[in-house]
């Protein structure tokens, strides 16, 4: 019987064991040939003699031997201990070089790594995530299936779902000029769920957006996603704190429910974003209030409507840290930057105006000698403080520890999108709050939604809603969004035949993952990721498909 090479230590000592696994290494000592033999537990150095010296790097072995005590302890290999003294090796499959080692302090360019897949997922990190994920998502499981939810799986070639991007269409061949689309969601699907009496549904599903591509975004990811009947916001968030502390404590963090909720407006004066880091210490205060004080950059941008938005910096930052600064929320799109800093010989910076007005302002931001603050003024300025205040954190290195959750609620129902016409802000199946009901089609932009988004240390973990159950409210929505009735007239129809009040919750899986396993990307959490160029390296997906196929499809390529 196969041993695992990580379990080996002193108790296995005298016995006789079977490895099977990879070479990491070969040391030959001349008589004495070392090797490390690696299996998806770990790695256990063998002995023996020439047998050994023809071994390469992940050439595939099965090896036979007795183990025994080291007479050189290693104290940095959990098997370190022990050795496996050789009486029988095969090779059950020779390996080129590999186009890089099996380790983690690797230098090598992300593409590489995609192109080799199979090499870089041998390496201890990229197995140490995968099992993460595995045993999170068992986690999940198992405590949604406490809970009484039941997984049911929804069709991935479908109508489309909107959830704000574009979708990824696949024609259809029996019917010509049509096509399916991927689902961006199972939004539809699991509300039609709830109508059909399920109650309480989950799912890991994967969601297919075609949009552009950040480090915690891919075109296909996993969501797990939940949907319940005859409940309230609080019933969902419940769940989903369950459900998140169960994920994490799998990786020994420790999350403590409830979380704190926090309105979409004041996240927005306070932070500048939607989904703020509380990790970070700075808050924006709106200086407006105090009028121009003799600032013509300022008076302008209040004379417009827009605001005057501060933010402390203890300590300061030097000029060319303050330039790097302004370039950076430039070329995010902002006008500019002001600043004002108090030392003993009073205020210096470009924040320049009376100096009573100054002072008040120094006075609301509690600017102590040192102490630096940054302004913008204008119009939508509130979203570039939230950038700055992200960006000042770098520069200064905050050490950003621990996990910090937090419930954002009360999101307005719609937004303006480029175009200047009435978007969703989450998605058109939100329901509005019940009091906001009679200005919807005169306020539509007061009117607030019974959304609620779950964010951990500045990401976005989480979103979903209390949904509209009758079909007069759904039509009313749709027709503010206007969209066509027919494109939903099966959900229209659905609920009117006995749709219980239901509400849900999607999280993004591999960003928990990510978070989890302290990395910077989810690309490292997923086996097979799309580049950020949306290409699979490692099939070269997408790819040309044969003439015949696209004549059977009645698809004609214009370029
Ligand atoms: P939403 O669009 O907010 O909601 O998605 C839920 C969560 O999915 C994650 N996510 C992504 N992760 C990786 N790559 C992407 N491209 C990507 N897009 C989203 C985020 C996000 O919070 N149907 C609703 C849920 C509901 O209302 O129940 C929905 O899809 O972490």
């Amino acid at each position: 019987m196969r041993t695992w090479c990580g379990s080996l230590n002193l108790s296995y000592r005298g016995k006789d064991v079977l490895l099977k696994g990879w070479v990491q290494r070969v040391r030959d000592l001349g008589s004495l040939v070392f090797a490390d033999i690696r299996d998806r537990t770990g790695l256990v150095q063998v002995v023996g003699g020439r047998e050994l010296a023809r071994l390469r790097p992940e050439w595939v072995v099965e090896v036979r031997g007795t183990v025994r005590e080291r007479e050189a302890k290693n104290p940095n290999l959990p098997t370190g201990d022990v050795e496996v003294e050789v009486k029988e090796i095969r090779v059950l499959n020779p390996s080129r070089t590999p186009p890089f080692p099996i380790s983690d302090e690797i230098e090598v360019s992300e593409e590489v790594r995609l192109r080799f897949r199979y090499i870089d997922l041998r390496r201890p990190k990229m197995q140490r995530n995968l099992l993460l994920r595995h045993r999170m998502s068992m986690a999940v499981r198992k405590f949604l299936d406490s809970q009484g939810f039941v997984e049911i799986e929804t069709p991935i070639l479908t109508r489309s779902t909107p959830e704000g991007a574009r979708d990824f269409l696949v024609p259809s061949r029996n019917y010509p000029g049509r096509f399916y689309a991927l689902p961006q969601s199972p939004q539809l699907f699991k509300q039609i769920l709830m109508i059909s009496g399920f109650e309480r549904y989950f799912q890991f599903a994967r969601c297919f957006r075609d949009e552009d591509l950040r480090a915690d975004r891919q075109p296909e990811f996993t969501q797990i996603d939940l949907e319940m009947s005859f409940v309230e916001e609080e019933d969902v968030m419940r769940v989903a704190e369950g459900l998140m502390r169960e994920a994490f404590s799998v990786a020994g963090i420790e999350l403590e429910p409830p979380f704190p909720v926090m309105s979409y407006r004041e996240a927005m004066e306070r932070y500048g974003t939607d989904s703020p880091d509380l990790r970070i210490p700075y808050e924006i205060k709106d200086l407006s209030g105090f009028g121009p004080g003799g600032n013509r950059i300022v008076g302008q941008a209040l004379e417009a409507g827009g605001r005057l938005l501060g933010m402390k910096v203890p300590g300061g930052l030097s000029r060319r840290e303050i330039e790097t600064l302004e370039e950076r929320v430039k070329s995010a799109g902002a006008k500019g930057l002001l600043w004002m800093k108090r030392s003993e010989k009073g205020f210096s910076g470009s924040l320049r105006g009376e100096e009573a007005w100054r002072e008040r302002i120094a006075e609301a931001l509690s600017l102590g000698e040192g102490d630096l603050a940054l302004f913008m003024a204008g119009i939508g300025v509130e979203k570039f403080m939230g950038f700055l205040r992200q960006a000042v954190a770098e520069l200064k290195k905050i050490e950003l520890e621990g996990f910090k959750a937090l419930w954002i609620v009360d999101f307005p129902l719609f937004e303006r999108d480029e175009e200047g016409r009435l978007a969703s802000n989450h998605h058109p199946f939100t329901s509005p709050k019940e009091e906001d009901l009679s200005i919807l089609e005169e306020e539509p932009l007061k009117v607030r939604a019974r959304a609620y988004d779950l964010v951990l240390n500045g990401v976005e973990i989480g979103g979903g809603s209390i949904r509209i159950h009758r079909s007069q409210v759904q039509r009313r929505v749709l027709r503010l969004l206007g969209v066509e009735e027919s494109k939903f007239s099966f959900l229209l129809k659905a609920l009117d035949y006995g749709a219980p009040p239901h509400g849900g919750i999607a999280f993004g899986f591999d960003r928990m993952v990510m978070m989890a396993a302290g990395e910077e990307s989810i690309r490292d959490v997923i086996a097979f990721p799309k580049t950020t160029s949306a290409l699979c390296l490692f099939t070269g997906a997408p790819s040309g498909v044969a003439p015949e196929q696209l004549e059977e499809l009645k698809i004609k390529i214009i370029s």
